[in-house]
């Protein structure tokens, strides 16, 4: 069942959601070569505890941690650790909720680990791109189906390749909530979106083919092929005219631009 959120509910859920927002930027503050990804896992904690929350996803499912970190050719929850050294080059997928009030704050955002490739960049680039295309259609009367096409279509015109088998979602007292929000699909399908409701927009987008594997320890996801893999993801409020966005790259562009 879809949890249509009243306009008190919303403003919880940007509350949450800025907070994520917020850590991510923090984050950013400290990715560079020679960190480990269970030292930012760390940061990432004591920020969301020092600011009245609770990391989102430590105990969901049983993961292990606050933060999934993803790097290069890993799609999505690669599990931090002290022993995966981020080196220049690099890239690293970044998702991270978080529960303050009740409600749900759930967004992720691809960095750069010093000077990369400009084909590493162009993949992040047309990535967060894509999002946003999908955030256009993200629209009262607008369906499902639209949102996968546009972010779908964006990305296959710049020649990368839509992971299917992980989706976006609905976010509100739980972190993954009805409907599921996929990154491809066709125009006019699908739930009918409506006010009220809250969704995750989160493409991840292959450099190279789109089939993946799942680790042996469970969890972390990695192209088949090996190749570079981008995810941003933003939460929304669907509302007519156009999507409030709930969570925010602002303050991530601010630590990154210099
Ligand atoms: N945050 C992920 C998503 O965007 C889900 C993470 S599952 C976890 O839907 F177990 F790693 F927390
Ligand atoms: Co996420
Ligand atoms: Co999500």
């Amino acid at each position: 069942m879809i949890y249509l959120k009243t306009t008190e509910e919303i403003e919880y859920m940007r509350e949450s959601n800025l907070l994520v927002s917020k850590t991510l930027a923090e984050i950013g503050k400290h990715i560079r070569p020679g960190i480990s990804t269970g030292e930012l896992d760390k940061i990432a904690e004591a920020f969301i505890l020092d600011h009245d929350a609770v990391p989102g996803f430590k105990g969901y499912q049983g993961y292990p941690a606050t933060l999934c970190t993803s790097v290069n050719s890993q799609v999505v929850h690669g599990i931090p650790s002290n022993e995966i050294i981020l080196k220049e080059g690099d890239i690293v997928s970044v998702d991270c909720g978080v529960v303050k009030n009740g409600y749900y704050g759930d967004t992720a955002f691809t960095f750069a680990v010093g000077e990369i490739a400009p084909e590493v960049k162009a993949l992040m680039r047309t990535t967060r791109e894509a999002l946003w295309k999908g955030i256009e259609k993200a629209v009262d009367g607008q369906r499902v189906g639209d949102i996968g096409h546009a972010v779908q279509q964006y990305a296959e015109d710049h020649g990368y390749t839509v992971v299917r088998e992980l989706v976006g979602h609905g976010l509100g007292k739980r972190m993954h909530e009805e409907p599921e929000v996929p990154n491809y699909g066709r125009r006019g399908t699908g739930v009918k979106l409506k006010k009220g409701m809250v969704i995750c927009i989160e493409p991840m987008i292959n450099m190279g083919k789109r089939q993946i594997n799942q680790g042996a320890d469970g969890w972390t996801i990695s192209t088949a092929d090996q190749k570079p893999s981008a995810h941003y993801e933003l939460a929304i409020a669907i509302d007519k005219g156009e999507a409030d966005v709930l969570s925010t790259f602002d303050y991530i562009d601010e630590i990154i631009k210099n």
